[in-house]
């Protein structure tokens, strides 16, 4: 990929940054915050305010690139959910091939900032690589500021084709106790219910978790909120992301995944992933399509 941010040694060694052959961690210029980013998938897998975890991640989640990371911010693109048939039959799989390809580290770009890059020749998979045929550049900013955490994409056409997408930051929130977690921000708001099979309108202020929840929430308000009670725990705020999809897998789906341990974590985390997701976005070559999500804590 050729790195639009070809960062010199000096500039790149003065951020504190520490590079292992897997993964980067950024830590903020006062020491307080951290941010762990697996190359593989550009997986965001440790979150931290002043040393305290902001996100889940399951014990025997998978970080050596045999599988897709379960847990932390895996990044999804160019399909969200099961792949159109068509796709399907070509070997292309559920989320795209962003979580399961190695990015580049293409190094730091402002304050507490490091920026990741994916293009075409970097998926590993072939068949998926083969399924969707397109040149493209992503660009993946992570950024610590004080109790947020914004991460960016920026998605350029560099095809002579249209191409077709979806993108979505699947985060996995630590949370207290699911049981007594809502989530506010979601009211009046159009939802395509996986589980029960149907479309209806939000019509909860507070949106309790407790039982299997899978859903898409389509055009959302920019702000949701998760509470623990009454109390905000994190605020998610989306630019150009139109939907927020809401996943707590619960006893049975939890037990059916390999890499979900402990079996009862499910009570620990909830997923609020902005995206969009509700249909593809259209991209003519030579365009630039950016999106971007801030989540704060208010943890501390
Ligand atoms: C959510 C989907 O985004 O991701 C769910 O809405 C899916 O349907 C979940 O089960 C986890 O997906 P995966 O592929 O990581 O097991």
């Amino acid at each position: 990929m050729v790195n639009p941010f070809i960062a010199t040694s000096k500039t790149f060694f003065k951020m504190p940054i520490d590079q292992t052959d897997d993964k980067v961690i950024l830590t903020s210029s006062d020491g307080k915050n951290s941010v762990t980013v697996l190359l593989y998938g550009a997986t965001i897998i440790s979150w931290k305010l002043n040393g305290k975890e902001q996100l889940w991640l399951s014990e025997n989640a998978k970080l050596d690139g045999s599988k897709a990371v379960r847990g932390g911010i895996p990044l999804v693109f160019p399909v969200f959910g099961p792949p159109p048939k068509e796709l399907a039959d070509k070997g292309f799989v559920q989320h795209g091939f962003a979580r399961v390809s190695t990015w580049e580290l293409l190094g730091a770009t402002g304050d507490n900032e490091i920026q990741l890059g994916l293009g075409p020749e970097n998926v590993s998979d072939e068949k998926m690589k083969a399924a969707w045929p397109f040149d493209f550049t992503l660009i993946y900013s992570v950024k610590l500021d004080g109790e947020k955490l914004h991460t960016k994409i920026s998605i350029e056409n560099t095809d002579s084709k249209e191409f077709e997408f979806n993108w979505l930051f699947h985060t996995y929130f630590r949370i207290n106790e699911i049981e007594n977690t809502t989530v506010k921000g979601l009211n009046g708001v159009v939802v395509t219910d996986k589980v029960s099979k149907s479309d209806y309108t939000e019509e909860q202020d507070n949106v309790a978790i407790k039982q299997e929840v899978d859903r898409v929430y389509s055009s959302a308000g920019s702000n949701v909120v998760i509470q623990d009670g009454n109390s905000p725990l994190f605020t998610v705020e989306r630019q150009n992301l139109s939907d927020v999809v809401v996943w707590n897998p619960w006893t049975e789906k939890a037990n059916g995944m390999s890499d979900f341990t402990p079996k009862d974590g499910f009570h620990k985390m909830l997923c609020i992933e902005a995206g969009s997701v509700s249909k593809f976005n259209k991209l003519a070559p030579n365009n630039k399509w950016e999106a971007s999500q801030v989540i704060q804590s208010h943890k501390l």
